[in-house]
């Protein structure tokens, strides 16, 4: 059985309970794939959707209890309420103190920039479970298999895709998390380039010597 089973079974419907544990099982199977800790991917992953359920005035109560502001776009996204009100419930009422499992919770829907690995092995994890069956799942899973980054970039494109074909709030963090993965790939490609032409460069040099010679 895994931590928390028994907790979130009292608490979840059943179908929201076995999508719970799905997703801990994937964040399992990422952490070992991507050398994360497991313990946390799996704590983190089964209380990701602890508050899913409630309604928004009980998200509302809860945020005021604990004095936590909320933004215009989670205003905007009512459904983003549940990150938030899960990670406080984590921290405040099961006494989690790890800053990185209460961070995947708190960012499994909207990411960020400068995500931690256990952040997006639980952002991952949520999109590639077991249960879901969206068109693009397979090609996510594939690619989940392949690259921890460009699965995560999938997400997040395919995030932004299906939100404003919708026209719904796009939140900040999605589109700046968006924003750092591809400046980032250019970066890289950059570099990479860069490296390219010094290598050609390096391997051009003896037949230039010769000609001196
Ligand atoms: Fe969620
Ligand atoms: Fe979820």
């Amino acid at each position: 059985m895994l931590p928390f089973e028994s907790f979130i079974k009292n608490r979840l419907s059943e179908k929201r309970f076995k999508h719970s544990v799905n997703v801990a099982k994937a964040a399992r199977w990422l952490a070992f794939k991507y050398e994360a800790n497991d313990s946390k991917a799996v704590i983190a992953g089964i209380l990701h959707d602890l508050t899913k359920e409630w309604k928004t005035h009980d998200h509302l109560m809860f945020l005021q209890k604990y004095n936590i502001g909320v933004t215009k776009y989670e205003y905007g996204s009512k459904k983003l309420f549940h990150a938030i009100t899960a990670s406080i419930y984590a921290k405040a009422v099961l006494r989690i103190t790890d800053l990185d499992i209460l961070n995947a919770i708190r960012f499994h829907t909207t990411a960020r920039p400068e995500m931690s690995k256990l952040e997006k092995i639980v952002y991952l994890a949520d999109f590639i479970s077991d249960d879901r069956s969206f068109s693009g799942v397979d090609r996510l899973r594939a690619l989940a298999s392949i690259n921890l980054d460009d699965a995560v970039f999938a997400g997040l494109s395919y995030t932004i895709k299906e939100l404003s074909d919708d026209n719904k709030v796009i939140h900040p963090n999605t589109i700046n998390a968006y924003n750092e993965f591809v400046l980032t790939k250019e970066r890289e490609n950059s570099i990479k380039s860069k490296n390219d032409d010094l290598a050609k460069y390096i391997s051009f040099k003896p037949f230039r010597e010769s000609v001196r010679v």
